[in-house]
């Protein structure tokens, strides 16, 4: 998969692209990642990227130009097609699990990380952007938005875990999205709190169906309550456990 970031503010990706997991996708060649400073799309002397909105208000907005050029530019030179264009604004729609599959099966992503007051309204429509914000609240910029969704794609990307397991049995996956339950690893008593019993039983059907009501449970403590009461698969299978089943 290829993904290119516009940002004014590359620098902020180094250290995050460097770090373990998307390192070695990167090393693998798995994921190729590329920064474009939008800077670089502007014109005349002072690389003008930003200015004031009609009809007043407060801030600074991106110009529609130096957006749409840097995005078609992109466009026009790959082998992996124009790309799935996102704009990561505030005002998108919100970052979910199934979103991040949903883009986890695109070839190419071209995320583009708003600035100031955000994007002017024409850039969506010219590029057929698909805006998305990853949550309710308010960032200084995309840049930390599009880290969350090149992180939760990257690790969808087939070998990119090392344990494509893993991915399927995480929080929000599967057909019911349930949330993970609690797990345990060694010691198997900390400070007077013990581990399960049934999680020592080595009776995986047992032990399935026990995480399986703790995670409809703890689903349900976070306001799930419709997810959790969706028909879910047999979990009976021995290989429901994580990467801490040995
Ligand atoms: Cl994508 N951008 C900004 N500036 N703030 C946000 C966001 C994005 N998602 C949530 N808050």
């Amino acid at each position: 998969m290829r993904i290119d970031i516009v940002t004014l503010f590359p620098d902020m990706f180094t250290g995050f692209l460097s770090g373990s997991l998307l390192g070695q996708a990167c090393a693998k060649g798995l994921i190729d990642v590329r920064l474009t400073n939008l800077r670089d799309h502007a014109e005349g002397v002072h690389r003008q990227v930003d200015d004031r909105p009609y009809g007043g208000g407060p801030g600074m907005l991106l110009m529609p130009g130096p957006v749409v050029s840097c995005v078609e530019a992109l466009q026009s030179d790959s082998d992996h097609g124009s790309g799935h264009v996102v704009l990561l604004t505030p005002g998108g729609r919100r970052l979910d699990q199934s979103v991040v599959e949903e883009l986890s099966r695109k070839d190419r992503l071209v995320l583009v990380c708003g600035r100031y007051e955000g994007f002017d309204a024409r850039v969506a429509p010219t590029v057929a952007a698909d805006e998305i914000s990853i949550g309710d609240y308010v960032l200084s910029g995309g840049e930390v938005a599009a880290m969350v969704i090149v992180d939760a794609v990257a690790r969808l990307v087939p070998g990119v875990l090392g344990d494509d397991e893993s991915a399927r049995q995480d929080s929000f996956s599967g057909v019911d999205r349930l949330v993970e339950g609690p797990q345990y690893t060694r010691p198997r008593d900390f400070r007077g709190l013990s581990v399960p019993e049934i999680l020592l039983s080595g009776d995986h059907g047992r032990i399935a169906n026990w995480r399986h009501q703790q995670a409809v449970a703890a689903t349900s403590r976070r306001g799930r309550a419709a997810a959790a009461t969706q028909p879910v698969e047999n979990h009976d299978h021995p290989s429901h456990s994580r990467r801490n089943a040995s």
